[in-house]
């Protein structure tokens, strides 16, 4: 199946932060096809993941092998497959979490998988999570919990607390706690929300560094039915409002045809669909991936 009806035109420049001009300079200038051949020059949107001949082992288990693909900015790709397939495994090896056994990522234009420690850190800084469990400190203030969300940029312990933060980072944390819609509660202790605000929580930790890159781990499974369904279309908004490139993974088909551009289904440790999300239909994936 070829990638030629994507949904939408991927956006060739991004909206910079004030964070991101300076490691992301490259990033509004377009790939072009084509050398001297008269043709007019087609612009060929950016690669910002890219699995090639991914292979993941636990011991003497294989968990997936010969998985490949290429993600293109500002596209939302949803990962499905059976419980168990390895999805979350795939996620962390993507973001360069865990090892891969074989193979290489190539992420953000880098090689994440043989990068060094601080690479990777300076990486994974551009990168974004939203976890099924949303890993939010109860005992802390919703804010300080965005906060946390610049440690991977701005280090040390004055990114721990809202009493301790600079300035500019509690505005930047009230900004994404603006864009989630909880800017009220800033000052509430994360273990008096409901599931459905502590995950609005957990994006705008996500969120607040402006990352180029999204990855979502079943972001909505721990939420009843109507409060995934608001935290999936937030997520999305924030995500396609800044043409960040999104991986997320879900073993919910809605969601996958309608939040992804394209559909990429892991089955038998193999990478066994690779489609547009308009190409498909619910029957063509359920009992699959269900
Ligand atoms: N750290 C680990 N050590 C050993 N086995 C693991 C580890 N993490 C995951 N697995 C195994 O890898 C397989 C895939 O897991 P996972 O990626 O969580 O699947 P999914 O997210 O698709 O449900 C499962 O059989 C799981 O038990
Ligand atoms: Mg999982």
């Amino acid at each position: 199946m070829s990638d030629a009806s994507l949904k939408r035109p991927g956006p060739q420049q991004r909206a910079a932060g004030p964070g991101q001009a300076a490691h992301a300079p490259d990033r509004a200038q377009p790939a072009r096809a084509g050398h001297g051949t008269g043709a007019q020059a087609v612009p060929v949107p950016a690669i910002d993941i890219e699995a090639r001949q991914v292979a993941k082992r636990f011991g003497d288990t294989q968990i997936f092998s010969d998985v490949s693909f290429r993600l293109e900015r500002g596209r939302a790709t949803a990962l499905v497959g059976a419980n168990g397939a390895g999805k979350s495994t795939l996620l962390r090896c993507l973001m360069g979490l865990i090892p891969v056994s074989g193979g290489e990522v190539r992420l953000l234009q880098q090689t994440a998988t043989q990068a060094r420690p601080a690479a990777l850190r300076a990486l994974r800084a551009r990168v974004g999570l939203v976890s099924q469990k949303h890993n939010i400190v109860p005992r802390m203030s919703v804010l300080s919990n965005v906060l946390h969300g610049l440690l991977g940029q701005q280090g040390g312990p004055r990114h721990w607390s809202h009493v301790l933060a600079p300035a500019q980072s509690r505005a930047q944390a009230m900004q994404a706690l603006e864009k989630v819609g909880l800017a009220h509660l800033a000052l509430r202790r994360a273990d008096r929300l409901s599931g459905g605000q502590s995950q609005r929580v957990a994006i705008a930790r996500a969120i607040v560094s402006r990352p180029e890159v999204l990855f979502a781990d079943e972001p909505c499974a721990s939420l009843d039915p109507q409060a995934g369904e608001d935290v999936m279309d937030l997520f999305f908004d924030l995500a396609r409002r800044d043409g960040v490139t999104v991986v997320f993974t879900s073993h919910n088909i809605d969601h996958a045809l309608r939040y992804g551009d394209r559909v990429l289904g892991l089955a038998d440790g193999r990478m066994r669909l690779d489609a547009t999300a308009s190409s498909l239909h619910e029957s063509d994936l359920r009992g699959l991936y269900d």
